[in-house]
């Protein structure tokens, strides 16, 4: 695994894919990273600097990066306002990513919680199946895969939620059901997985981030028999089996 590292990446482009989304190519040499692992990047250089926010890695580069990110807050808003040629301290990879095992994927994704989903589809041994939620369709992610979609208004042209995409689907026909999107998503999703298949799970974390390295203790996950891991050093990716759904909350 590549040891991260601090340094300035500079923005190659900014574009809107799609309301409040922007894809963000960032100029770093050397940088690498695998499937899951993520970057912090600091909104602000200024006299008073802010938390890093952390963005899973969309796709490599052949000399840096690209991160997709909706904007949320003041940390996104101010990432959001910066041009080519800017510059943005980085720090990363960081985390500890897809476990990447052999046979045929299932991608179960809800709204940004995809936008990692390019960077893994190319790292598969077979080309996955995806299945993505959205609130609407403006907000649905483009991964380049197979991909089945739902939206919660009907857009797309199948109104629901991504677990009624997942109770159509066989997970017999897959080895590894990789998820990732928001909280509630990811419990539902782990309800409706059938107890025989939930060994297979894999479910990419998210948490409110301080350091993004272990130090500050932020980022707890709950685990079974009373504990808890760090989203940023443990994870971000955990198997289902490894988290406590039932203490797990916002
Ligand atoms: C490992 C990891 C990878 C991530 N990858 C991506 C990604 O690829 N693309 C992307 O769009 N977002 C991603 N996020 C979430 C992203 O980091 C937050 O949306 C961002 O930090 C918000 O910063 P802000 O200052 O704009 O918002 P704030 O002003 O801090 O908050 C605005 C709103 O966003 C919510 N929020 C803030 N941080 C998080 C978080 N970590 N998880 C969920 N909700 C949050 C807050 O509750 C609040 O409602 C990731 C988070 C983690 C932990
Ligand atoms: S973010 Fe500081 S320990 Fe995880």
């Amino acid at each position: 695994m590549t040891a991260p590292r601090d340094f300035n990446a500079v923005v190659t482009g900014v574009e809107i894919i799609c309301p409040g989304v922007l894809r963000m190519g960032l100029h770093a040499p050397g940088f690498s990273g695998t499937p899951g692992q993520f970057v912090e990047m600091e909104p602000s250089c200024g006299p008073f600097p802010m938390t890093r926010r952390p963005f899973t890695i969309n796709r490599l580069l052949p000399a840096g990066l690209e991160v997709v990110f909706e904007v949320l807050g003041r940390g996104t808003g101010l990432l959001a306002g910066l041009k080519p040629g800017d510059e943005v301290r980085t720090l990363g990879p960081l985390g500890k990513g897809w476990r990447l095992t052999s046979g045929r994927w299932l991608l179960v994704g809800g709204g940004m919680g995809a936008a990692g989903f390019p960077f893994l589809a190319g790292s598969l041994f077979e080309p996955p199946l995806v299945l993505l939620g959205a609130s609407t369709s403006k907000r649905l992610l483009h991964t380049g895969c197979d991909q089945l979609t739902i939206t919660d208004d009907g857009s797309s042209g199948v109104r629901g939620r991504v677990t009624e995409l997942l109770a159509r689907t066989d997970p017999g026909q897959f080895s590894t059901i990789a998820v990732c999107g928001p909280l509630p998503m990811l419990k539902a999703v782990w309800a409706s997985v059938p107890d025989q298949h939930r060994r297979k799970v894999q479910v990419s974390t998210e948490s409110r981030m301080g350091c993004g390295w272990g130090v500050c203790e932020g980022c707890s996950i709950p685990v079974p028999g009373g504990g808890y891991k760090k989203c940023c050093t443990d994870g971000p990716v955990f198997t289902g089996e490894e988290l406590d759904w039932e203490r797990w909350s916002e």
